[in-house]
Parts: structure tokens; C-alpha cells; sequence
């Protein structure tokens, strides 16, 4: 026999092993695929107990450890191809080598990549992500759940000592970004068995759970807002503050969402009678306001009483929301904590006056909380600026999503 036959006997040899092999590969990739869904694919019952995800176990000691080790054995692999064409390696070796390196890439990597998962982990919510949702949830939250996971969702309500694993703390950790919006409905139906966590599938409709869980990122979005403060970060815009509907005094009705690509809002949180000085200020500066493509939008914290609102409104140039102001005061209360003053203790407080400033793309940009941040806006040429930073801007990321995922 020469060398021409030996070979092409040999190669043919390995041709059900590449077969395989590469049966494998599609095998793999179809489950990869399968176990990330795309973000807006339609999924009703996820079948899996688990996912991959980078985002839910980023930062584990494990997950890091297991894709370091991945990552090098599927350079390694990779490597070894060239290799052993270059070496003369036998033809079982050139497939085996690469081929069991990578495998082992897998099995180290995927693992620690791994998420538990449920029916409804991929389940998308009806319901939006607007003040009357995260309201209710605010009642809700309040009326079911503190005593176990404290009246600011921190995990130290006054039962929570009493569970093997107390309640966790889904104010300062990021659990709205490592679970799913769905994994969160699953929890509220079915509890977690076996931790003291109820189920809520008798006691609560399935809209009132989509509430509570809009109510959970606005908690915890609230907690992020802790770094925004009354000067603008140019080209920074991160975060979402929630939709919201409202009728004003002056006849006009509509929704924070109707100025986006038109207008920047400042959004006035007010309280009488401490609020009036800088009602009468923002009243007589509103034509610099206008001039500075912005609206201002006022908002009473507690809605006053008839003959209050006819002193309040006398002469007042922008509208002040007469209907839905109880839905924006409760849900944009979330968003009261500041670097200074976390407001992590007890129930937390209630500053009496707020003021946010939304850009015409519909993210939060600055906050002025006076009783914190002292002067601050007050002074009508410092606001201006701020205004004129986010004139300036173009659409940096597209507008917030309407519902969370
Ligand atoms: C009787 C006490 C109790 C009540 C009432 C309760 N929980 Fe829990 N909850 C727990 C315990 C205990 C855990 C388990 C902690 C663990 O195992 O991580 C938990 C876990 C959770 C988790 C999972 C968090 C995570 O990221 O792992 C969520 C979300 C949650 N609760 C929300 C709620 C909400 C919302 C309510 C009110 C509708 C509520 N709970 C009512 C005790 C309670």
C-alpha cells in the first residue's frame, strides 16, 4: 500500500468522529441559544430550572473563576489546532486535543453562568411601569409585606430575625437587575418554599402583583437616583423615572411621556403653605423657563384643600396637577434619597418640597431637594444652566422602556 491510500483510509476513519463532534457543537449552541432568550422574544413557560446570564452572576466569586478558567482553556484549544498541524501531531490527537479542551471550557464556564430560573422567569408584564402602578404598590408593599421585610424593603422588618434566612434586602442590592421581572412574579404567586416567604396567589390579583414588582425597581431605582443631585451630568442620562397622568387646574391634562422630543421638564413636588416663596419665584421666573424650552409641572405633595387651591393657583402661569397628584407624590417619594442622606432608617421621611428635572427624552437629570441640598435652585440662574446643559444635548440612548423586564 503507499502512503496516498494509507492516508485517505486513515482520514476516512475519522470522519464519523468529526460527524460527532460537530453534532456536538450544534448541539451546544442550540441549547446556548435556547437558554438566552432575545429580550423581546414572546415566552410564556420558560421550561428550564435554570438560564444563563452574565448579568444575574456577574461578580460571584465562582462565575468569575469558572469563565477565567473557560476562557483560558478555550484560548488553549483554539491554540492547539495550529499546533498540532504544525507539530505533525496524529490525526486522532489534532481532533482530540482541541476538541476535549473544549469541553472542558464548557463545563467550567456554563455552570457558574447558570441562573435558577421558572415557568414565569421570562413572563412579560401588562402592566407599565407609571406612578398609579408603583402607587399601589406602595399600599400594597405596606399593607403585606413589612413585617417581614421592613417598612423600606430593606429585610429588617420586625419578624425577620425569626426566618433560617432572613428576608433580603431589596432596597440597596441590586435584585431588580440579577432577577427577572417574572422571576419576581413567580416568588409573589407561589412564595419560596421552605424561607417563610407566602404565597400571594390567593390574597392578590395578578395586576396587584405586577404592581408590587413595579413598585420593587422603583425602590430600587429610587436607591440609584441617591447619586443625582442638582447639577446635571452632561451625556449621562441613566435613569428612568416612571410615567405618569395628570389634569391640571388651568383645563390641560396629558402625561409626562407627551413632552418627550419636545420639552424638558421640571417636575415641582410642593407643600403649603412652606412651599409658597418658591411657587411665587418659579411663577415669576416661568417666562426664562419657557424661553428654555422647558415646562414646569406642579404637583402637591397632599392635595389641598378648595379654597387653598384657589389661593395656590391665582396668577399661576404653568399647570398644577389637580388629578393624579397623590399617584406622582407617593411613587416619586421613592426617588427622595440623596448621597448626604440615604434616609435608610425606619420608615424613611418625607421631604416637604422636591423638585426633579427631566430632559426631553424622558430621563431624570437633576434633583434639588432643598431641605438637602440647600440653596440650590433658588437661585433662577444656576437652574437655567442646568437647563441649557440638557438643550444642548442630543438623544444619547433612546427614550425609557414603558415597562420593566
Ligand atoms: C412572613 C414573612 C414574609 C412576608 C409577609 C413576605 N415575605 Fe418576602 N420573603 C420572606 C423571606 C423569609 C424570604 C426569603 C429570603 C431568601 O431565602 O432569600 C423572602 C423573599 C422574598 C423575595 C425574593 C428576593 C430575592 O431576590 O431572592 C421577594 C422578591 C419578596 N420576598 C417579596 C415580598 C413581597 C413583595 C411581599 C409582600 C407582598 C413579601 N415578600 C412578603 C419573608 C416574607
Amino acid at each position: 500500500m503507499d502512503r496516498a491510500t494509507t492516508g485517505g483510509r486513515g482520514l476516512r476513519k475519522w470522519v464519523p468522529v468529526e460527524f460527532v463532534l460537530g453534532l456536538g457543537l450544534v448541539l451546544v449552541a442550540t441549547i446556548l441559544a435556547n437558554a438566552i432568550p432575545a429580550k423581546h422574544a414572546v415566552i410564556e413557560d420558560w421550561p428550564y430550572p435554570f438560564r444563563f446570564s452574565i448579568d444575574a452572576t456577574w461578580g460571584g466569586v465562582g462565575m468569575m473563576i469558572g469563565t477565567g478558567i473557560g476562557g483560558l482553556l478555550l484560548l488553549l484549544a483554539v491554540g492547539a489546532i495550529p499546533l498540532g498541524r504544525f507539530k505533525r501531531w496524529k490525526t486522532k490527537w489534532r481532533i482530540a486535543i482541541p476538541a476535549i479542551l473544549a469541553a472542558c471550557a464548557l463545563v467550567a464556564a456554563l455552570p457558574p453562568l447558570a441562573t435558577q430560573a421558572f415557568p414565569e422567569t421570562y413572563r412579560k408584564t401588562p402592566v407599565p411601569f407609571d406612578a398609579i402602578s408603583i402607587a399601589n404598590g406602595v399600599t400594597l408593599f405596606a399593607a403585606n409585606c413589612v413585617l417581614c421585610h421592613g417598612p423600606q424593603a430593606k429585610g429588617n422588618g420586625v419578624l425577620a430575625k425569626t426566618f433560617p434566612i432572613p428576608p433580603v434586602d431589596l432596597l440597596t442590592e441590586p435584585h431588580t437587575a440579577k432577577h427577572t421581572a417574572g422571576d419576581f412574579f413567580h416568588w409573589l404567586t407561589h412564595g419560596i418554599p421552605g424561607t417563610g416567604m407566602p404565597a400571594f396567589s390567593d390574597k392578590l390579583s395578578e395586576e396587584d402583583r405586577w404592581d408590587i414588582v413595579n413598585f420593587l425597581h422603583a425602590t430600587s431605582r429610587g436607591y440609584q437616583a441617591r447619586l443625582i443631585n442638582p447639577y446635571v451630568a452632561p451625556g449621562q442620562p441613566y435613569m428612568a423615572p416612571q410615567n405618569f397622568s395628570y389634569s391640571a387646574h388651568d383645563g390641560t391634562s396629558g402625561t409626562l411621556k407627551d413632552f418627550r422630543r419636545a420639552k424638558a421638564v421640571l417636575l415641582v413636588l410642593f407643600s403649603w403653605p412652606e412651599s409658597q416663596s418658591r411657587l411665587d419665584q418659579l411663577r415669576s421666573a416661568y417666562a426664562t423657563l419657557r424661553d428654555n424650552n422647558t415646562i414646569v409641572l406642579a404637583s402637591p405633595l397632599k392635595d389641598p384643600a378648595p379654597q387653598e387651591l384657589a389661593t395656590i393657583t391665582t396668577a399661576m402661569p404653568f399647570p398644577l396637577v389637580v388629578q393624579g397628584a397623590q399617584e406622582i407624590a407617593h411613587s416619586y417619594a421613592l426617588f427622595r434619597r440623596t448621597l448626604s442622606n440615604p434616609d435608610l432608617a425606619g420608615e424613611g421621611t418625607s421631604p416637604k418640597h422636591m423638585e426633579f428635572l427631566i430632559d426631553r427624552y424622558g430621563y431624570l437629570r437633576a434633583r434639588w431637594i432643598p431641605s438637602v441640598d440647600g440653596p440650590g435652585w433658588t437661585d433662577i440662574a444656576e437652574l437655567t444652566r442646568q437647563i441649557e446643559l440638557l438643550n444642548r444635548e442630543k438623544e444619547i440612548r433612546p427614550p425609557p422602556d414603558d415597562h420593566v423586564h
